[in-house]
């Protein structure tokens, strides 16, 4: 492996330089030795009256220049979120030709490492930096909070294992590593590649991913307290849509999805030095699309360091696959956690849990309680169900105050943050404990430490997408958890306490029932959208492609299917330059088609706003108290034709409203029983959305308000995406048939469409206990013919009513065609 200090000829003779070590810890030092800031300050000692910082005169004109060029170099780039890391690369500096030498390098003699050699770091070293008044990243003054934190760091699993993890990081290149959860590994492992990597050396990050946002953010803040830094700056994070790093940072926390964003513009993810991939068990689609990329990029990076991580993993498996990489294992918990059974099953799983949440309450001691439910509308039902309990619970029997609080995906991130707040104080001075309790999907079950759970209740199941390739049939299916994830449930309680996990199942089901771990993403899933990344990450050969376990080979078949109708790829198999452009928008690929090609509709504005409209929650409230009413409000949108224009009509009228600056816009939605969270989320969506049109060239324009095409060219526009998401109806009646997968299918009770069509298209199948098409919009079937030319070769369809049809028409434009032309 080697060591870019020693090797380097630059940095070999930076090290004679200067022993300052304010200096040197200057992430923007370097570019002119004689602007040094050091010069400036005393090199050791700072006046602690102050704020402990070192000034931040001399840097400043460096980093306005570095980032004035960065912005008209990467102007449009700057736009796009998932290149916000190329702009921070020209204010960083933190490239290839710096590490080769044209500039000085940071040196570990100018600093709190002196003595110091990467990766050949002892425990001992880093616990004497760890240690040392100032910090060795930042040169500020350690703070009092610092020092608590860092004692009880030490008494965590994985600190007694510090150096046997250096040892073996040192002489390999993949690690496997398992710790039970709560050991420290998501914490802790990122901190001690820190101080071995420095990262300050060869100006290369750490990355470590996450499956999900909100794990992301709240490590990175922890670890961020932990190194007492300013979150942001050396310790930062990076979630789609927000990037929460700087030209300093050196520890990124990110989800798996963005790192794989990343690594589409930057194959080799040349700016990190080592790339841990976290809660590895979940077999997320990123995380293994990751794991494979990450295989291949070792081969070609012998510098790139890779950890796969996790408390709950097949450990042998995840070795044979990379290579035979050596094992971590580190034993031991932080604090126990006790399990208990329900002795028999219970019936109704969300009725039992709120059952649960008040006997804790009622009688258990002081602490939080989490209760993981499956998906919003229950998690909301079992909160208003708890509150009203509570209530209760307070005026008859003395109980404490208790405030709950909903966890799940498609809350914003600030009402997600709510979760980390305080639980309430009891009322009165001496009195029954407040609590908080969190009801949370899956989202919170790997990684949070959210301080305060003491009491984890899981009723065992959890929503999961399944896939029908052969009815292109992604759906969402309650279904019982694995016993990897009760293993990491049970692991939120008992991290700053000892805890307990009340499990609404038998042991026996525990034991019995329960699968080992939950099935790879990747088998679950439609690939379309995979198979478009792969391929603009120029992987070729797609059969051989190195999964963990490789997709069924009809669900591959299906998605190449589908992108050669979607023209993102040829009939060879290429990228198109549309498929090209679509891999950029983070969308489906039928939706990204669909908002490229719009401008030839003349409606790409409109068909902005539905796309934008159709990638957040249902905008139309339906409370069982007040249907009615809810459903005259949704009857003032209404388009007869389509529900998408329904969608349209609520949008314009929601920004119509709000141009006139005067209403309240949460009484306005209230009113008319629209989602104010979800329209405020989908415009967000939409402006995210447009900057990617516009630097990509996509125009933006409408049809004349007004004019008789209006709406018909938002409906053609439609098809240009949902071309294969068309069902035709069937003679007898009410009953359509989808078109080539020929499933018998029944527009969902919620529609708005009036007229009787022959022909629609649809945005969902929804599988219950009948199986319906929702979102639809009335088409024609000459726009079929006419948008989707290959889709619809008859000579190729199958025999049918729905053949017939389209036959029909066909016949009838070429005559017209005839007698027009002759
Ligand atoms: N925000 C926090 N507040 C208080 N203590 C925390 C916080 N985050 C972490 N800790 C402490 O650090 C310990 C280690 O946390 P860490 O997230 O590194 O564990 P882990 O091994 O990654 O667990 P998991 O497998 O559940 O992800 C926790 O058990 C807890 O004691
Ligand atoms: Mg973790």
């Amino acid at each position: 492996m080697p060591c870019l200090d020693n090797s380097n000829p630059s940095s070999s003779s930076s090290l004679s330089q200067s022993k300052k070590r304010p200096s040197a810890l200057d992430p923007d030092f370097g570019t002119d030795s004689n602007n040094n800031s050091a010069d400036g300050l005393p090199p050791m000692k700072r006046n602690k009256g102050e704020s402990g910082e070192r000034s931040e005169k001399s840097k400043t004109p460096k980093v306005e220049s570095d980032s004035d060029t960065a912005s008209a170099k990467k102007s449009k780039l700057a736009k796009n979120p998932y290149l916000a890391h190329l702009e921070d690369d020209e204010n960083n500096s933190n490239n290839e030709s710096n590490s080769k030498g044209k500039q000085p390098l940071y040196t570990t003699e100018d600093s709190g490492f002196a003595g110091m050699v990467r990766h050949q770091t002892t425990a001992e070293q880093v616990s004497r930096v760890e240690h040392e008044e100032y910090n060795a990243f930042t040169n500020r003054a350690h703070t009092q909070q610092y020092f608590r934190i860092l004692e009880t760091r030490k008494g965590l699993p994985v600190h007694k294992q510090r150096q046997e993890f250096l040892d073996m990081y040192h002489s390999t290149q993949i690690l496997v590593f398992v710790g039970e959860t709560g050991s420290g590994k998501t914490t802790q492992i990122p901190q001690y590649i820190l101080y071995d990597e420095m990262p300050q050396l060869n100006r290369k990050m750490i990355a470590c991913t996450q499956p999900r946002r909100v794990a992301a953010m709240s490590v990175a803040q922890r670890v961020a307290d932990e190194l007492d830094v300013k979150l942001g700056e050396e310790v930062g994070y990076s979630i789609r849509f927000e990037n929460c790093t700087g030209p300093k940072t050196l520890l990124k926390y990110m989800t798996d999805g963005q790192l794989l964003r990343e690594s589409m513009n930057d194959p080799d993810l040349s700016r990190y030095s080592c790339i841990m991939i976290d809660e590895a068990h979940e077999r997320t689609l990123a995380t293994d699309i990751l794991m494979a990329l990450l295989k291949g990029l070792a081969l070609r990076r012998s510098d790139l360091k890779i950890i796969i991580m996790s408390a709950t993993l097949d450990a042998q498996k995840f070795q044979r696959y990379f290579h035979n990489a050596p094992l971590l294992a580190v034993p031991g918990r932080t604090h126990p956690v006790e399990i208990f059974y329900t002795p028999e099953p219970e019936k109704d799983y969300v009725e039992a849990a709120v059952r649960t949440v008040l006997q804790i309450h009622a009688t258990e001691a002081e602490g939080d309680i989490l209760l993981f439910l499956t998906g919003e509308d229950e998690i909301e039902d079992a909160c208003r169900r708890i509150n009203l309990e509570t209530d209760e619970m307070i005026r008859e029997s003395d109980a404490g105050p208790m405030t709950v609080y909903p966890l799940y995906g498609t809350l914003p991130p600030h009402q997600q943050q709510k979760i980390f707040d305080k639980a309430p104080d009891p009322f009165k001075k001496g009195g029954r404990p407040g609590r908080k309790c969190i009801v949370s999907t899956n989202i919170a079950e790997t990684s949070l430490t959210i301080d305060g759970i003491v009491y984890v209740v899981d009723p065992g199941f959890s929503k999961q997408k399944i896939y029908n390739p052969r009815i292109r049939v992604e759906s969402l299916l309650v279904t019982p958890i694995s016993r990897a994830s009760a293993k990491q449930r049970a692991g939120r309680a008992g991290r700053t306490r000892p805890g307990k996990c009340f499990r609404l199942y038998t042991e026996k089901a525990f034991k019995q029932d329960l699968i080992e771990q939950t099935y790879p993403e990747v088998l679950r899933s439609n690939l379309s959208n995979t198979i478009l990344e792969l391929k603009k990450l120029g992987v070729e050969d797609l059969v051989h492609f190195d999964f963990m376990d490789p997709p069924p080979p009809e669900t591959m078949m299906r998605a190449l299917e589908e992108l050669n109708y979607l023209a993102c790829l040829d009939d060879d198999g290429n990228l198109t330059q549309l498929g090209n452009m679509a891999s950029d928008f983070p969308l489906d690929p039928s939706l990204a088609v669909m908002l490229i090609t719009s401008p030839e509709f003349y409606c790409s504005n409109e068909i902005l706003s539905i796309v934008s409209l159709l990638s957040v929650p249902q905008l139309f409230m339906r409370p069982a108290s007040s249907r009615k009413r809810a459903d005259d409000a949704k009857a003032q949108f209404t388009h007869a034709d389509s529900d998408h224009l329904t969608l349209l009509n609520a949008y314009h009228a929601f920004k119509g409203e709000e141009l006139k600056g005067t209403t309240d816009m949460r009484k306005w939605c209230h009113e008319f029983f629209l989602s104010y969270r979800h329209l405020t989320s989908a415009d967000n969506v939409r402006t995210q959305l447009k900057s990617y049109m516009e630097s990509h060239g996509v125009e933006l324009i409408s049809t004349p308000w007004g004019d008789k095409n209006y709406y018909t060219n938002i409906r053609r526009a439609l098809v240009g995406g949902f071309f294969m998401q068309v069902a035709h109806r069937q003679a007898t009646g009410k009953i359509y048939r989808t078109i080539k997968d020929n499933q018998a299918v029944i527009i969902h009770p919620s529609t708005g469409v009036g007229t009787d069509f022959d022909w629609v298209v649809y945005n969902e199948f929804v599988l219950t206990s009948k199986q319906y098409i929702r979102t639809v919009t009335g088409i024609k079937p000459e726009w079929l013919l006419d948008i989707a030319p290959n889709y619809y070769d008859l000579s190729a369809f199958e025999e049918g009513e729905a053949k017939m049809a389209l036959k029909r028409v066909a016949d009838k434009i070429k005559r017209r065609e005839a007698v027009r032309s002759g």
